[in-house]
């Protein structure tokens, strides 16, 4: 089940604790995750486990207006993805992604977004292979560089139009 996180209580912290962990190897996310939580237009989406309600992944998902498109597009942005440790490689990323894409391509609906973006670390193959499977190519492979130091790469994918 995927169902909105709460900005506060329980989810927050499990959000928080869970990016902390899973991002150590690009920085200290301690601040930057739940920042984000609260920013304006950005929403948290958890997958639990459907019987027992146990969160096993995140996903964070805002819209902006980039300089490379037109005025009045917005780009959707996956700002965050993670699953537990404990439950990775379960295939809780792959459906937390095909829910963004969804989820962004139902706000296009209401407003011109063609496409969904992301950041990813240049060593980050297992994720890099799951967003190219889920149709995303690099939209610019010196995005600058995480805090670990780690190169970063902006990836896109166009969202079809419903
Ligand atoms: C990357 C991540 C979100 C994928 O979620 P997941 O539930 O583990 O992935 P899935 O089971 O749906 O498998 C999808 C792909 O993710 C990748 N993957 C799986 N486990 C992974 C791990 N421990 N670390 C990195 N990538 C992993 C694999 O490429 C996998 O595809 P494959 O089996 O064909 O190789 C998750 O492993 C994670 O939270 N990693 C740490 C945080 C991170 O790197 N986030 C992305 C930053 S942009």
């Amino acid at each position: 089940m995927i169902r909105r996180s709460s900005e506060h209580g329980d989810d927050f912290a499990w959000v928080r604790d869970t990016a902390i962990e899973v991002y150590l190897p690009f920085g200290d996310y301690r601040t930057i995750i739940p920042a984000w939580m609260v920013y304006p237009g950005v929403l948290t989406f958890l997958e639990c486990d459907d019987a027992s309600g146990e969160r096993r992944g995140f996903v964070l998902v805002g819209f902006y207006e980039p300089t490379d498109l037109p005025r009045g597009s917005y780009a959707a942005d996956l700002i965050a993805i993670g699953v537990a440790p404990a439950h990775q490689a379960h295939g809780v990323g792959t459906r937390l992604l095909g829910y963004a894409i969804d989820f962004a391509t139902l706000a296009g609906e209401r407003a011109l977004v063609p496409d969904l973006r992301l950041t990813v670390a240049e060593t980050n193959l297992g994720a890099q292979r799951m967003f190219t499977r889920a149709g995303f190519a690099v939209l610019d492979g010196e995005h600058g560089f995480y805090d670990a130091g780690q190169r970063a790469i902006r990836m896109r994918r166009p969202l079809a139009p419903r």
